[in-house]
């Protein structure tokens, strides 16, 4: 027993095999300026127009790569075979579009690309692109992919740590994701991202680790608006088709614990086991409601840095504060890095979420609840309420830690998540 939970949490791993690294993009997002000159009468970039806006972004990605000299010096030239593009909202000249490239599939003689224009002053998904381009040669027949043109198109294998981007419907979603075997999803709590679960990524060997930036976190797409438990379980259940991921062991802190009881509530039969970590059931009260209101003014008017000192006291405990300087200050960076639209966003649909208690007694799969016992946000006597409420849960304090419970105390929120781990049905 002993010894396999030290294997999960990487202290003695020597024998097992090498992890997989997971496959990202090859192209990093471009940006690319509408000029007036390519709109129309209407004084808006047309259906026609994007596709000459996406082709100058392909472009810009082979300029800032291999180079756009690409197909010549291999002879061939990527003719476009189909090309669709779904057209949800106009552009203006001076918008400035974040345009990405996926390749979804790399064929003898073929490519298939996806490519997604969103506007960057608020988020907003503008145009989705997806092409199937031909490479043939100067007799203007098919010709196999050279070696060099396929190995630039091919995605290639993530370095430890590396986010991987994958779209899921109107966002991309950026994942932490590392290791073989069963699937856990980790889903972070507010208002920070997929990096409050480092410890766990990093050590709970045995698993794949898929740790989500939420919409609007981190360093996935933060649209203007679109916030919601729902929105947020939808991407996730999403991320995980992408993934190839049926089942998953799910762990959310405290917003990551209610999108875990939206999980259940939509997507029961992918749900496997679950952790809860200072979180909690019941909706907003009245006042809470009337709190997120006030954090959403501060957000708007003083922008994320206000957000984090006005929320810094609560989500780390007394000894945190005390004890770790260094970390107080790198949750507050993590807090000054996120954007104000998924700040906004995710204040609006902790606000709306529904109540979960009647959930609790239904849940019938292998459940552990952590908490903090020196956490405010989501104090210990309601952890132990959620715990008594759900048929077969047991529960964990961890000593000296707070609401960031994974980040303040990582070595023993990994332990009891391993131990849990070791013990629940492989899904
Ligand atoms: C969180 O940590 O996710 C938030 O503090 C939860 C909340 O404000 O309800």
């Amino acid at each position: 027993m002993l010894g396999t939970t030290l294997q999960a949490l990487g202290i003695a791993d020597h024998a097992s095999p090498p992890p997989r690294l997971e496959a990202v993009s090859q192209f990093s997002p471009v940006e690319v300026t509408v000029y007036s000159y390519e709109c129309d009468a209407f004084g808006h970039l047309n259906q026609a127009a994007y596709l000459q806006v996406f082709e100058r972004a392909r472009w810009e990605i082979l300029a800032r790569g291999p180079g756009v000299d690409l197909f010549d010096r291999n002879q061939v030239w990527p003719a476009v075979r189909r090309v669709t593009v779904d057209y949800v909202l106009p552009a203006f000249p001076g918008d400035v579009l974040q345009v990405d490239a996926e390749v979804e599939k790399v064929g003898e003689t073929s490519l298939e690309m996806r490519q997604r224009a969103v506007r960057v002053r608020d988020g907003k998904l503008l145009a989705d692109l997806h092409i199937v381009f031909v490479t043939i040669g100067k007799d203007g027949k098919p010709k196999p992919l050279p070696a060099e043109v396929a190995g630039v198109f091919a995605p290639r294998q993530a370095r430890p740590g590396e986010l991987a981007r994958h779209s899921v419907g109107d966002v991309v979603l950026a994942a932490d994701v590392r290791g073989d075997g069963p699937a856990l999803l980790l889903v972070h709590g507010f208002p920070v991202d997929h990096s409050l679960w480092a410890h766990q990524v990093a050590t709970l060997k045995g698993w794949r680790r898929i740790a989500p930036d939420l919409r609007g976190c981190g360093a996935s797409d933060a649209p203007a608006d679109g916030y919601s438990m729902a929105a947020y379980a939808d991407d996730l259940v999403r991320l995980l088709d992408r993934l190839q991921v049926g089942r998953a062991v799910v762990a959310g802190l405290s917003m990551g614990g209610y999108v875990a009881f939206e999980l259940l509530r939509r997507y029961r039969e992918r749900v496997a086991g679950l952790i809860l970590v200072d979180t909690r059931a019941e909706a907003d009260t009245a006042d809470a409601r009337r709190g997120r209101e006030a954090m959403i003014e501060a957000a708007r008017s003083g922008g994320a840095s206000a957000v984090a000192e006005r929320m810094l006291p609560r989500l780390l405990g007394r000894t945190t504060h005390r004890t770790q300087p260094p970390l107080v200050q790198q949750v507050r960076e993590m807090i000054a890095h996120q954007r104000v639209p998924g700040i906004v966003g995710a204040l609006g649909a902790m606000r709306d979420r529904p109540d979960s208690t009647p959930l609790l007694a239904t849940i019938d799969v292998p459940t552990l609840v952590v908490v903090g016992e020196e956490d405010e946000v989501t104090p210990p006597a309601l952890a132990r309420a959620m715990t008594a409420a759900i048929p077969s849960a047991a529960l964990t304090t961890i000593a000296a830690a707070g609401h960031f419970a994974p980040l303040e105390a990582p070595s023993a929120v990994s332990r009891v998540m391993a131990e849990f781990l070791e013990a629940v049905p492989k899904p």
